[in-house]
């Protein structure tokens, strides 16, 4: 397997481009829509973490600000060929760490339900009712990072 690069960067950078093709391919198509019709200003907010084999990303995850000391994570996606090898699992350790280093004690997400035995296996908990988003079901998941 290829080495694999996390860091993050901001919408400003040249590569989250890349950021946008990969949730497309992953988060979107398979459900017949497309980022094209979303209002994506919320990303410009973002701190966007991505994980890179050489040029290609092939993961990435956005934080957004959510409440003090909490933020949001959103568009976690994995591309197939890099799924079930650990590059979620690293994804969300680095941007977790990043969160301890900056004064944030909490992760919300709302998790797809397929998807949430990821969650589940990093230390996310379920709370609330199912609910629809993007026309699937969904559960706010979260992690208390600092007590
Ligand atoms: C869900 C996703 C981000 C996980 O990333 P990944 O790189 O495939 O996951 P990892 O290889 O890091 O897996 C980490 C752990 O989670 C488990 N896991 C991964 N995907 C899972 C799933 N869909 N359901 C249950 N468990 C899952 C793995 O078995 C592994 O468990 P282990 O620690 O016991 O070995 C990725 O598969 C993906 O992009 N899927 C399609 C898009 C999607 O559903 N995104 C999430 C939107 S909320």
């Amino acid at each position: 397997m290829d080495q694999l690069k996390i860091s993050n960067i901001r919408s400003a950078s040249a590569k989250y481009a890349g950021v946008l093709d990969l949730r497309e391919e992953i988060l979107r198509k398979p459900l017949g829509i497309s980022l094209r019709n979303e209002d994506l200003s919320r990303d410009h907010d973002d701190e966007i973490f991505i994980a890179e084999s050489g040029n290609r990303i092939v993961g990435c995850l956005l934080l957004h600000p959510y409440d003090t000391g909490v933020v949001q994570l959103r568009a976690m996606a994995v591309a197939n060929d890099w799924q079930g090898k650990g590059t979620g699992r690293s994804l969300v350790q680095v941007a977790e760490q990043y969160c301890v280093l900056n004064g944030i004690h909490k992760i919300i997400l709302h998790a797809r339900k397929v998807a949430m035995g990821f969650y589940t296996s990093l230390g996310y908990t379920a709370y609330g009712d199912e609910f629809v988003e993007v026309g699937i079901p969904h559960y706010l998941m979260e992690k208390q990072l600092i007590e």
